[in-house]
């Protein structure tokens, strides 16, 4: 299975507190505002979410149960939640994959199943 989505950056400037805190964890928060360009992230990782609720589209997931970290060399993963995990247990998943992109005003995500 996978999942794909794709965003106007614009949506995600000057993104009010509170709806961010909704929508993101504190470490994609603070993933994001490290970079001065901040909303293309926010775009990104928005987008992975939405990708990974396609994916997954059996678990009816919200973007906010999905976490997007990265590892030190920047590339993007899932956090494998005990509900995720059980879930990828009982259909014989191994993990998910995804990958971020975005250029100017636009960011795109795909997601991944590995069987
Ligand atoms: C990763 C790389 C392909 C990104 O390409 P790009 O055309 O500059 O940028 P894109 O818009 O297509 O992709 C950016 C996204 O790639 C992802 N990414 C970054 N590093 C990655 C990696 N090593 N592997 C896979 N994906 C990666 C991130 O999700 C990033 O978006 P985000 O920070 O908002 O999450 C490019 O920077 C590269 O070749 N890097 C080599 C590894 C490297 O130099 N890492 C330096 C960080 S320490």
């Amino acid at each position: 299975m996978v999942g794909i989505d794709i965003e106007q950056v614009d949506r995600f400037k000057n993104l009010d507190t509170h709806l961010k805190q909704r929508v993101y964890t504190k470490n994609e928060i603070e993933y994001c505002e490290k970079f001065e360009n901040s909303s293309i992230h926010f775009a990104g990782i928005w987008c992975a979410k939405e990708a990974v609720v396609k994916c997954l589209s059996e678990l009816n997931l919200v973007v906010s149960e999905i976490e997007i970290l990265h590892q030190n060399n920047g590339a993007p993963y899932v956090n494998v939640t005990p509900k995720l995990q059980q879930y990828f247990d009982d259909k014989k998943f191994k993990n998910i994959h995804i990958s971020i992109s975005h250029i100017n005003q636009n960011a795109i995500a795909i997601a991944m199943l590995e069987k």
